[in-house]
């Protein structure tokens, strides 16, 4: 059987995040994870919170709450969110986790072994008025790349540059905004990335089946300028990992942490352990999908992300793995994502612009989000959410297409012949055609989910729905109901099949509809994927109870469109 490793990027815990965070790696990770578990694979879904480093610790400090007990609330807020928008993860973990202190520290005693780890002793950024150095995020300033003015100490989140904080033009204090900061003297740990260049380019040259958008971002990195620099892995921090070699202390690094972009991705291995300890699971049970000399070999491990994450897990993580000199499984499909834009323009989180993920449920219920976003993911550029192609993408695509037609089909069904399949007539060729059609739209829709293209594999299943909806229009058992009944009754039953289908395959997109109407036409909520039009279009015999689906759909009126549109605009207007 396939075996299937996918992760979502770890959603910062600094608070509730946006439909841009949502679509750029969570929900098209999830259609996937659906996808593959229907296909029969083996699928070990893995997501978790990203809960360390300097953001965690300003966020708890804006709340007033003791940066422990805010990670611990942030993450069940998000983990409900996440169950709110239907994300299937196996398991939702916590880079605070044991298991991730003591992988982290395993990691890096197991690279100081190799000889990839050295001590520097370097000028860290001091703020006298704050008392405390500033690493990361705790400092702001011009990005020496392209001027964006608030780049931080870590990354230019603009040209995505990972920086040094004693890169930044005109530096200060983002807790405080004071500008007397100083360079002083601290004691750090390095990863000897330089080392690894070679080897990571070598491995990268292989990857040549990658969206462009991963590999042009990994080869920018390896080719431009720096290289693969060698990085910091440790902060004066108090909230983190403890910088440890294994279990033994670590002379000289007495109060500092692992640096936040170090343990992250070692998480996601962490968070399979968490799975294991969670559901009475052993070891093995875990290792099996990340130890190539314990079954791994066999695991086809695809990750998710935005594209600001791309250069940490094509570079920075697989050096961590690789210097490791243990048989890790690395990342076989990065699919990265552009950006989603707010009505032309940046989701604010401190302006309050756009939809975040509380709120957007609070409006609609999740398939309406998960549709759209899913159907206008931004693969091959940014996309941009406005609420009239908002409104006009549900209003079509679920409401006048798959809702219309699901109500109709039955409705007419019961009307006519009762809540049962109707028996009788033949098919003939409008049927023939239509299952050309559906054999033609699963393959193209399952050949895009392999690819992992979500728009392409949207409007394939889009034309799925259009496809019934035409077959009724044309066929229009109503009127043929008048003249012959035996046809109307073999009408009806392809029409009722046709639900069905949907009610399978749509799963990936919109598993609450996919439950409902799954429900009304009486079939399994977890059915496989269907092996052919032909076994799909037969699947409900005649005699088959089913009942009509109720609301599958509504549509989005005009007003409540200008409501939101006005809601959502943020402080700044
Ligand atoms: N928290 C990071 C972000 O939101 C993503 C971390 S992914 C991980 O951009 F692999 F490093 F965990
Ligand atoms: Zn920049």
């Amino acid at each position: 059987m396939t075996r299937i490793l996918i992760t979502s990027a770890l959603p910062y815990i600094n608070g509730v995040k946006h439909l841009g965070n949502l679509v750029g790696s969570l929900l098209p990770s999830d259609a996937y994870a659906r996808f593959m578990r229907m296909r029969g694979a083996e699928v070990m879904h893995i997501c978790a919170t990203d809960e360390h480093g300097t953001p965690a610790e300003l966020a708890a400090a804006a709340a007033g709450e003791p940066v422990e007990a805010y990670c611990a609330r942030l993450h069940e807020v998000q983990k409900s969110l996440g169950e709110g928008f239907r994300l299937e993860f196996d398991h939702f973990g916590r880079s605070s986790s044991d298991r991730n202190h003591r992988l982290t520290q395993h990691f890096a005693k197991a690279l100081f072994e190799q000889g990839l780890i050295y001590e520097v002793t370097e000028q860290q950024m001091w703020s006298e008025s704050d008392g405390r150095f500033l690493p990361d995020r705790y400092l702001e300033g011009t990005c020496p790349n392209c001027g964006y003015e608030r780049a931080r100490g870590d990354q230019c989140e603009n040209c995505t540059k990972q920086l040094d904080p004693t890169d930044l033009i005109n530096p200060r204090s983002s807790v405080s905004g004071a500008t007397d900061v100083e360079a002083r003297e601290t004691k750090h740990l390095y990863l000897k990335q330089s080392a690894l260049q070679e080897q990571i380019r070598a491995w990268i040259e292989t990857k040549s089946d990658w969206p462009v958008l991963a590999t042009s971002i990994a080869k920018k990195w390896l080719n431009d300028g720096d290289g693969l620099r060698d990085r910091g892995i440790t902060r004066d921090l108090d909230w983190g990992i403890p910088v440890k070699k294994g279990d033994e202390d670590w002379p000289g690094m007495e109060g500092k942490v692992f640096y936040v972009w170090f343990d992250a991705p070692i998480e996601y291995i962490a968070a399979t352990a968490e799975w294991a300890d969670a559901h009475g699971k052993s070891e093995a049970d875990w290792r099996r999908w990340w130890r190539e000399d314990e079954g791994a070999r066999d695991v086809h491990y695809v990750q998710f992300m935005a594209k600001d994450n791309v250069p940490f897990h094509t570079l920075s993580f697989p050096a961590t793995i690789m210097g490791s000199g243990e048989p890790w499984k690395k990342v076989d499909f990065l699919k990265g994502f552009n950006w989603l834009t707010y009505q032309g323009g940046k989701f604010s989180t401190s302006q309050g612009r756009g939809v975040f993920m509380d709120q957007a449920l609070e409006i609609l219920p999740s398939d309406y989000w998960r549709w759209w976003l899913l159907s206008n993911a931004p693969e091959s550029a940014d996309s941009d959410f406005t609420w009239e192609g908002f409104q006009s993408g549900v209003n079509k695509d679920l409401a006048d297409v798959l809702g219309n037609f699901a109500s109709r089909v039955t409705k007419f069904c019961r009307s006519k012949f009762g809540e049962t399949v109707p028996e009788g007539g033949e098919p003939g060729e409008a049927e023939a055609a239509l299952a050309v059609e559906i054999d033609t739209r699963l393959k193209g829709y399952a050949a895009a989910m392999e690819a992992v293209e979500m728009r392409k594999a949207a409007s394939e299943l889009r034309g799925l729905w259009v496809a019934g909806n035409e077959y009724l229009q044309h066929a229009a058992p109503w009127s043929v109901f008048k003249t012959d009944e035996a046809q109307a009754a073999m009408i009806t039953r392809t029409g009722l099949n046709l639900a069905a289908l949907y009610a399978t395959v749509s799963r990936p997109f919109i598993p609450d509809a996919s439950d409902a109407l799954a429900g009304a036409m009486g079939i399994a909520p977890n059915g496989a994927w269907p092996e052919s039009a032909a076994v799909a279009l037969s699947q409900l015999p005649a005699g088959h109870a089913f009942s009509v689906p109720e609301n599958l759909f509504r549509k989005i009126e005009d007003a409540e469109r200008e409501g939101w549109e006005a809601q959502f605009e943020g402080a700044a207007t």
